[in-house]
């Protein structure tokens, strides 16, 4: 197969880094990238996100023509006007042919996505939940994470962030799955990636302790309590008996 499945342009329009105290050992504490714009021909799929101090503020859905806050409050402080986004993505598309040309058609480089699941909050029977899936090291952005529960593939409770631009042009991407912990259910995060030969799944299942094991815990804090009282109460009666008999012995 010779066709070209992705490849990219991303551009950082601006980074800027402010210090507030300049001079010249300054510290870049805060960084804010006012646009990444991603367009690449699988699926002719583009994407528009601002950040800010690595966390994303807003991305542009770009059928819909809106702006979506990753925190709704941002919504009430100030505005994004989608379609300068639009503007920006026709110009990486246009730049990105110009690209495949000059470099001879190369296809872009599969990586090897990392995948890690763990809950959002420590685990307790019965209290609800969230799984997170974080994939790590995606490129090209084009990925299919899908959760199991007890091996069956479910949808209800999924929600996805958009892919994140690390620094070194891979991405990453988080995907949740409420849930209600209970000790007999098992989960997998289900990975499709070009630089995976088959789908991965990640396993996850609860580490609810089991009343056995609480009371093991118990038996063992109480020995060694006991234990801790007896060397106590040995303790004194042999340092009393030395006192008397050093007593004793000076009489
Ligand atoms: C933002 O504004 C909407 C109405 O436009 C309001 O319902 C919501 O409570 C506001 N949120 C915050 C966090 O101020
Ligand atoms: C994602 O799933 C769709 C639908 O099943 C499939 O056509 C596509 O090839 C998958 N993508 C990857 C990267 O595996």
């Amino acid at each position: 197969m010779t066709t070209i499945k992705a490849l990219i342009l991303r551009t950082l329009a601006l980074t800027t880094v402010m210090s507030p105290c300049g001079g010249e050992d300054i510290v870049a504490d805060h960084v804010g990238t006012y646009g990444t714009n991603v367009y690449q021909m699988y699926g002719a799929l583009g994407q528009f996100t601002y950040e800010f101090d690595g966390d994303e503020l807003f991305y542009v859905d770009l059928e819909k023509m809106e702006t979506v806050w990753r925190l709704p409050e941002f919504n009430n402080f100030t505005i994004f006007e989608a379609r300068s986004a639009l503007r920006n993505i026709v110009m990486a598309k246009r730049n990105l042919d110009i690209l495949i040309k000059n470099s001879n058609f190369t296809p872009a480089t599969n990586e090897i996505p990392e995948v890690a699941v763990f809950p959002k909050s420590s685990v307790m029977p019965g209290i609800p939940n969230t799984l997170i899936c974080l994939v790590d090291n995606i490129f090209p952005p084009v990925i299919n994470i899908t959760w199991l529960y007890n091996g069956r593939s479910v949808a209800e409770g999924v929600a996805e962030t958009t892919f994140y631009p690390k620094s070194d042009h891979s991405f990453l991407k988080l995907s949740y799955l409420t849930f209600l912990p209970s000790s007999e259910d098992f989960y997998d995060c289900r990975v499709e990636h070009w630089g995976l030969e088959e789908p991965l799944l990640k396993h996850w299942e609860p580490e609810i302790p089991t009343p056995m094991s609480e009371l093991t815990e118990t038996v063992v804090c109480v020995l060694g309590l006991a234990v801790g009282l007896v060397g106590i109460v040995v303790g004194t009666i042999l340092i009393i008996r030395v006192l008397r008999s050093g007593g004793a012995s000076r009489h």
